[in-house]
């Protein structure tokens, strides 16, 4: 039986791990008021009592632009944490999981970014990404490293459930931008996909298991803009009777909304490398979408 310690499982991703993880193994979650994870002796300390098989890391600050005034909780949180775990899975002979961002890159490429186009963060955020993946890389762990983007659940607030709170009483239109490209990705078939790959990882031979430690780019299929996404989510949110009518929805541009972070204008990442090193294969996001909402529905109905 794997001992799996899950970081940050209150989070998005990370309640949809904690589900998820249970069918490998047995999955340790200390909450934030057992370990703070800005101090690192405290973590350094945990970890030395613990026998594990499996570090995930779903902990991060995620607020973009609340980390261009708070850099150091950005640092220590998305560099200095992932440092240290790199080097407690090392040290422990165990595999660090850990998650990464569209925002590694500038969004200038025309195409999708695959693994090893140069990053170039735009923003505090992303250079602290950047850094803590270059940490466990360098630590010489065994790692795997996901990147994804515009990630929400059914749960929590993130772009979903953000627009579909404000939407029954909205008098004036959304504004939205529409010159910024991605995946939205739902933390659902994200978790999903990420047992998957561990469940083929220890089928592995040590070595074969070995050759798979990297950076990988990990999705839902497809694209849309910021201002497609939100007239997606009402238009779909009205068939599943979770809206009454759709807001209006009207297109804007980044500049005009001069938030405190600058984006990427493109941030699609190419699936291709975890396609073909373990066979998956993600849904397109509409799909996720409409399983994220049916699933807002069930909550809505059962009252769970
Ligand atoms: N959100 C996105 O759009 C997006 C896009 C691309 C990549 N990602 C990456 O995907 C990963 C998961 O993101 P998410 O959106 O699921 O994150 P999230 O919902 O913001 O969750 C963050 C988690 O970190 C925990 N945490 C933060 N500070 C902590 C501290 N000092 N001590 C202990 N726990 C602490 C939080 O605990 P509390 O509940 O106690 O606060 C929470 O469990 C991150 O690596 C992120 O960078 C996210």
């Amino acid at each position: 039986m794997l001992t799996i310690i899950l970081l940050g499982a209150s989070g998005q991703l990370g309640q949809a791990l904690q589900q998820d993880l249970t069918a490998l193994g047995t999955v340790l979650t200390p909450t934030r008021q057992e370990l703070d994870l800005t101090d690192l002796a405290a973590v350094k300390a945990w970890f030395a009592q613990q026998q594990v098989d499996v570090i995930i890391n779903a902990a991060a600050m995620t607020d973009v632009d609340g980390a261009e005034r708070n850099g150091a909780l950005c640092e220590a949180l998305n560099h200095q944490l992932p440092a240290a775990l790199g080097a407690i899975a090392k040290e422990k002979h165990s595999w660090l999981c850990h998650f990464s961002t569209d925002y590694v890159f500038n969004g200038k490429k025309a195409a999708a970014y695959v693994e090893t186009d140069e990053t170039a963060p735009l923003q505090q955020y992303g250079r602290s990404k950047v850094a803590g993946e270059e940490a466990i890389v360098a630590s010489g762990c065994r790692h795997l490293i996901f990147r994804t983007s515009w990630l929400y659940s059914s749960t929590g607030r993130n772009f979903l459930t953000t627009m579909l709170s404000l939407a029954p009483e909205r008098q004036e239109p959304f504004l939205v931008v529409d010159d910024q490209t991605g995946a939205p990705t739902s933390a659902i078939d994200l978790a999903d996909a990420v047992v998957s790959i561990f469940s083929k990882i220890f089928a592995m031979s040590q070595e074969e298991a070995r050759a798979v430690s990297g950076i990988y780019h990990l999705t839902a299929a497809g694209e849309c803009s910021w201002y497609e996404f939100a007239t997606t989510i009402f238009h779909y949110a009205v068939d599943e009777d979770l809206l009454e009518q759709q807001p209006e929805v009207l297109p804007t541009d980044s500049q005009s909304l001069n938030r405190a972070a600058k984006r990427p204008a493109n941030s699609r990442l190419c699936n291709d490398k975890v396609n073909t090193t373990f066979g998956i294969s993600m849904s397109p996001w509409q799909q996720q979408l409409t399983e994220c909402l049916q699933l807002i529905k069930k909550h809505t109905e059962t009252g769970k």
